[in-house]
């Protein structure tokens, strides 16, 4: 039996995928059974920073599967603990706490502003058109309805905000309201940028009603939009933030930071995870973050992603199916007026061995490795000048 029929047969039909399997991955290149090279333009959504079998992680996989992958929780973590200490030591948070996916490290950012809020304020404002993850508080945090329904009743306390409008995010709030979720870029929604003043705004009423301003970078984070984390743009201190994807550069890793005073909220068993920070996940974390701040890869991102969206504007300013560019750094979308073209123009590119995703209902979104250089970003808008 064929690998596609094997994975139809026996794994369940939650993915729509494209049909085509890949056997080995170098740089910025995976290469399918029959040897074919494809350009990798969407990093596995967000997540291979490094690109494939990067000397980084795969040293840093031998080096560490030898030594010690799993232990629990119980015994204190060397690796887990440096890994923590990288991330505060370069972000505005005191504490972490380590999980396995973005899902994940959400559900921890929900239970801590729970737990810091109390019994009084519980509840949590969203955008519409987010994206937070898959559980059923994670799903009841994302402001689609599309990925809801069928999962009702979601839980309760969840409330969603028009994207970059402050009124109606200002209406939402109440003297129950414990914390507010923001994606700077909103990634799965279809690569849409929070309006500088929009963050400014809904931060400082943050603050002034003492609501938690809570970050999910877990597409945006590590470097992708030419800072470590996009807040940086923004010029503002979230009170918790969420990490996952790029973090383990391929291995499943997520992160809950959060402030001192907020993080005193989890006390002794109030949260836990089994496979969380473990030895062997955090080192190769640990070597990833590492490189990514001493090659300065979100400052080449910056550099990058210009180049990448001033020769997109460029290349589709006159083109009758598109609707605009957003984005920045290396996550950068293409809005084109519908759905099926969207599709039509990923299954091109795929044709024409380039992998590009697309984004919520009509975008076409542009997630690279960081390591990607100008040629790599030239054969894609030369596919795009020609396709669309
Ligand atoms: C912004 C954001 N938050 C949360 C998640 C959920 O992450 P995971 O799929 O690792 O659970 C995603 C995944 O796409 C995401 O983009």
């Amino acid at each position: 039996m064929d690998v596609f029929k094997k994975t139809d047969k026996f794994i369940m039909s939650t993915y729509k995928r494209f049909p085509v399997f890949f056997t080995k991955g170098e740089g910025v290149y995976l290469f399918d059974d029959k040897n074919n090279r494809y350009l990798d333009f969407l990093a596995g959504i967000a997540v291979n920073i490094l690109g494939h079998s990067h000397k980084v992680i795969t040293e840093a996989i031998e080096k560490q599967s030898k030594k010690l992958i799993h232990v629990s929780n119980l015994y204190y973590i060397k690796e887990q603990a440096d890994l923590a200490c990288l991330l505060v030591e370069n972000s505005c948070s005191d504490k972490v706490f380590f999980s396995n996916s973005g899902a994940e490290a959400n559900e921890a950012a929900i239970k801590l502003a729970r737990l810091y809020g109390k019994k009084d304020r519980y509840k949590i404002i969203t955008m519409k058109n987010s994206f937070h993850g898959r559980t059923i508080t994670t799903l009841s945090a994302t402001g689609q309805t599309k990925y809801q329904k069928g999962f009702e009743p979601m839980t309760p306390g969840f409330s969603y905000a028009q994207f970059n409008d402050f009124e109606d995010l200002k209406k939402q709030i109440d003297d129950e309201t414990c914390a507010v979720i923001v994606e700077f870029i909103q990634g799965e929604g279809g690569i849409n940028t929070a309006n500088p003043q929009y963050i400014s705004d809904t931060y400082k009423l943050c603050k002034e009603k003492c609501i938690l301003f809570i970050a999910d970078e877990i597409q945006t984070g590590m470097g992708r939009t030419g800072k470590l984390f996009a807040y940086e743009h923004y010029g503002v201190e979230p009170d918790i933030i969420t990490m996952a994807k790029a973090l383990g550069g391929g291995l499943p890793i997520g992160a809950t930071l959060a402030k001192e005073e907020i993080a005193q909220a989890f006390t002794y068993g109030t949260h836990g995870s089994t496979f969380g920070g473990s030895p062997f996940v955090s080192y190769v974390a640990f070597n990833v973050l590492k490189y990514v701040l001493e090659e300065s890869l979100a400052q080449k991102a910056e550099e990058k992603g210009d180049y990448l969206l001033k020769n997109l504007k460029n290349i589709t300013k006159n083109k009758k199916d598109i609707a605009g560019t957003d984005g920045f750094g290396l996550i950068v979308g293409l809005h084109t007026k519908s759905g099926e073209y969207a599709n039509e123009i990923v299954l091109k590119a795929l044709e024409n061995k380039i992998l590009l995703g697309k984004a919520g209902e009509s975008s076409i979104r542009f997630e690279p490795p960081l390591i990607i250089e100008k040629e790599h970003i030239d054969t894609v808008l030369e596919f795009l000048d020609k396709n669309l």
